[in-house]
């Protein structure tokens, strides 16, 4: 069997700056002049400073006591000891509550835990996780947060070779559950289901700690025996991750920002603002004169350069010593001007390029004289050749939509800056997306494929001819096109906000801006539009390619549907196709894998896994879950037939989201990820009852107590001994 995997668009934003990374600081560019930058071997910078008049204001005041040896960093004047500090981020020391037995189950010995940071502005990032280590424990941890949060987890194992040590948390005698995002304010207790009396020749003692998830690798029957080992151990490796922000609960638009020279401000979703540097500079951002321009000629590491180097502000100019062409950047990427060509080097390029693509049409024979011809005649030939006739004749069709131009090369050169690489705001297995701004001030967005072989063209036309169709609120707009290049490129209204893929798994700290009813509206509005498509009343429209990176998001959150790259006009007397299976790993429908038969359904299975997504705010394939469960598909799934449901839920969705909303949304998700096809619900059907949840009242599950909510709480409890518990002050 073909089959053909292509890992497809994802609009990546750009990647922001980031001072920490940066090496090469100027010393005098880190802290304010005269202040300690240096407390035993953590460096401190500027907003942070040690001492008055050091720190942008007195919350970002550290102290740095020189009695131990090797000197320890400190929050203000208070306890809270630091463990290290970057551009958003700040670890400090864990403090790990326990509680110990003898063999009659009296109590030995036991601390609690608790760290305030209400007085600062931080906060404890969601990359920490509440664990619980022991096999008869259970720990509840409380805090403050907009909303009153309780949360526990239960450690439980009967014997000690049940207990994997593979370093992964499993839940048989270590229990892990998420925080909410934006808490200030945690205290945790240990305590006991049976008094260790069971369990004490293996498991004396009962552990508990907030800390880095990543940080934390469990040790199995040897931490359960050896407390001590287990808590100076995770003292000393597993810090708890801290957000820092400045502003306060201002943002960059309200705040006159603090970002000095070659910075910019981005607003931190937990409230306030952090400055970063400009791409190709680096330095501190809050300080005078700003962030400073990277000598990249002088770090061949890099910025490798095998020509002549030249740094630009922002950037370097790379090119091949005289006499040779090409990209001076790779090693051999440099080649020899051919001496009998009477045409610039980049034209030479297009044509040997087009050459390419002509040889693997099928079409040969006009490589010969190619040389001869003048680049005019190159771009009717492009046109042509990517199918522009053909299309002139669609798009001239009655019930074409009118509103598609025609660009020319040069008007997209100008759009883009030349293609100029501080315009790419997306790349992906398809090639480059590019932010335009047209002549009239249009900001659009230029899809520029890479040349791989013909079957590309194929797919640009492809999608054209979808999009001319398709008129949409929830489908992104095809504006128009060029066929004048090596490659046809087109060109879409610009969508500004990132895709749905970006605000579920990037958004700041790791946890996502989108509120509940939000994800609820995007998922109804997305499945609208592909209802729509599959509906379309002359040639239904497969997507074959659904998934969270091509959901975009415009600037009110209203969704956008895009790339038809892979999409399928089906005939209306064909209700499924054979093809090449197309689409992205961890979404493709497992039944249209093994058969390579097509239908509807299959953009059903996928959008499943994008409501599993929003659920449970997890990626589609993450390395981090174990086995079969690194595909989210098969871990939703399981955690629903073993009616542990609940523990997967987003912590904010556990927040917003009412009972009926949840088990609706867990039953129709299911549904949809159902192995045969024609027991998935229609995309319809599925737009109508997304529309329909959104209905049910708002009261998020916790503060209820309909019969609902108790099943559900029952169905947590009954999950197994390793349940999370989860109730409210
Ligand atoms: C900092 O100092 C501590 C204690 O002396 C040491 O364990 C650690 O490796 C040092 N870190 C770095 C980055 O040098
Ligand atoms: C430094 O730590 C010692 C020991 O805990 C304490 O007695 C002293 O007050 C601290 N010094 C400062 C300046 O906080
Ligand atoms: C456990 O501690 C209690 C109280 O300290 C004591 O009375 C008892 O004998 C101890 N049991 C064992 C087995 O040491
Ligand atoms: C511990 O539990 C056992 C069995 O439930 C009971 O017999 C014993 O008295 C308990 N010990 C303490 C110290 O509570
Ligand atoms: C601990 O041991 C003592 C006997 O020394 C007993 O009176 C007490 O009830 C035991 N249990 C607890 C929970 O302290
Ligand atoms: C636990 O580990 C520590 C350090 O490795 C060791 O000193 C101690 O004897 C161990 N305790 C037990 C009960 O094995
Ligand atoms: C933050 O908001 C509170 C009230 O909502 C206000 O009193 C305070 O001044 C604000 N702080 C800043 C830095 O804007
Ligand atoms: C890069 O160098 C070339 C040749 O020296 C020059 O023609 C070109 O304008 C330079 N580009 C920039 C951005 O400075």
């Amino acid at each position: 069997m073909l089959l053909l995997l292509t890992l497809v668009l994802s609009l990546m934003p750009l990647s922001e700056g980031n001072f920490a990374s940066a090496t090469a600081i100027t010393m005098s560019n880190i802290a304010r002049p005269g202040c300690l930058t240096q407390c035993g071997n953590l460096t401190v910078e500027y907003p942070f400073g040690i001492g008055k008049g050091c720190s942008l204001d007195e919350s970002f005041d550290l102290t740095c006591n020189l009695t131990y040896k090797p000197p320890k960093l400190f929050i203000r004047s208070g306890n809270i000891e630091i463990y290290s500090i970057s551009d958003s981020e700040m670890r400090i020391y864990n403090l790990v509550a326990y509680k110990c037995y003898n063999a009659s189950g009296n109590v030995t010995d036991e601390r609690d835990a608790w760290t305030n940071l209400e007085t600062t502005p931080f906060t404890f990032s969601p990359k920490n996780k509440f664990t619980v280590i022991g096999c008869d424990d259970f720990a509840l941890i409380g805090g403050a947060t907009e909303a009153e949060f309780t949360s526990g987890c239960l450690g439980a194992c009967s014997n000690a070779n049940d207990v994997p040590s593979d370093g992964y948390c499993s839940g048989i005698g270590c229990c892990q559950t998420a925080i909410p995002k934006g808490l200030k304010f945690y205290q945790t207790t240990v305590l006991t289901v049976d008094n260790h009396t069971a369990v004490h020749s293996f498991n004396p003692c009962g552990l508990a700690f907030l800390g880095e998830e990543d940080s934390f690798q469990f040790g199995g029957a040897r931490d359960l025996y050896n407390a001590t080992e287990f808590y100076d151990r995770t003292i000393a490796s597993v810090p708890v991750v801290v957000d820092w922000v400045i502003g306060g609960n201002s943002s960059c638009a309200q705040a006159n920002t603090e970002c000095k020279g070659n910075s910019f401000c981005s607003d931190a979703d937990i409230g306030g603002y952090r400055c970063s540097c400009n791409k190709g500079y680096e330095g501190n951002p809050y300080l005078d004169p700003g962030c400073q321009d990277i000598d990249e000629c002088s770090d061949k590491n890099n910025f490798p350069c095998y020509g002549n180097c030249d740094n630009t502000p922002g950037s370097y100019n790379c090119t091949c010593l005289p006499g040779n062409t090409g990209d001076a950047r790779t090693a051999d990427g440099c080649r020899p001007v051919a001496k009998n060509s009477k045409f610039p080097a980049m034209v030479f390029c297009l044509a040997l390029v087009f050459g390419f693509v002509t040889m693997l049409s099928g079409i040969t024979g006009i490589c010969l004289g190619i040389r001869k011809r003048k680049l005019i005649k190159l771009r009717e030939k492009f046109f042509e050749q990517n199918g522009g006739v053909f299309l002139k004749q669609k798009l001239k069709a009655p019930g074409a939509s009118d509103n598609v131009t025609i660009f020319s090369t040069q008007q997209l050169r100008k759009a883009t800056d030349n293609y100029s690489e501080e315009r790419i705001v997306g790349r992906g297995g398809y090639g480059v997306v590019y932010k335009g701004i047209l002549q009239d001030e249009r900001v659009v967005a230029i899809k520029k494929s890479k040349l791989v072989d013909g079957t590309q063209a194929e797919q640009f036309i492809n999608e054209v001819l979808i999009l001319t169709q398709v008129i949409h609120r929830n489908v992104v707009k095809l504006l128009g096109f060029c066929l004048e290049e090596e490659v046809p490129i087109l060109v879409y209204e610009f969508i500004s906000n990132n895709t749905l893929f970006y605000h579920i798994h990037h958004g700041s700290g790791g946890v996502s801006s989108l509120s509940w009813e939000n994800r609820l509206r995007v998922a109804a509005e997305a499945a609208s539009a592909l209802a729509y498509l599959h509906s379309q009343a002359t040639m239904p429209i497969i997507h074959r390619d659904v998934k969270s990176a091509n959901i975009l998001l415009d600037e009110n959150y209203t969704t956008k549907i895009s790339d038809f790259g892979a999409s399928r006009l089906v005939p209306l007397d064909h209700d499924q196709v054979t093809t090449l299976v197309q689409g992205t790993v961890g979404y493709l429908d497992p039944q249209y894998f093994h058969t390579s038969q097509l239908t509807d359904k299959s953009d059903v299975y996928s959008f499943g896994v994008v409501l599993a997504e929003l659920i449970t705010g997890q990626k589609p394939l993450s390395p981090d879950r174990i086995n079969v469960e690194k595909i989210l598909a098969t871990h939703f799934l399981n955690s629903v037939k073993e009616n542990r449901f609940l523990q997967i839920v987003e912590p904010r969705v556990l927040r917003e989201a009412t009972v009926e909303q949840l088990q609706a949304v867990r039953e129709l998700t299911r549904r949809c990820l159902h192995l045969v096809g024609e027991n998935r619900p229609t995309m319809k059907e599925v737009a109508m009852m997304l529309e329909g949840f959104r209905k049910f009242t708002t009261h998020p599950w916790v503060h209820q107590q309909t019969s609902e909510s108790r099943s559900l709480i029952l169905e947590v409890e009954q999950s197994d001994v390793y349940g999370v518990l989860q109730n409210h002050m």
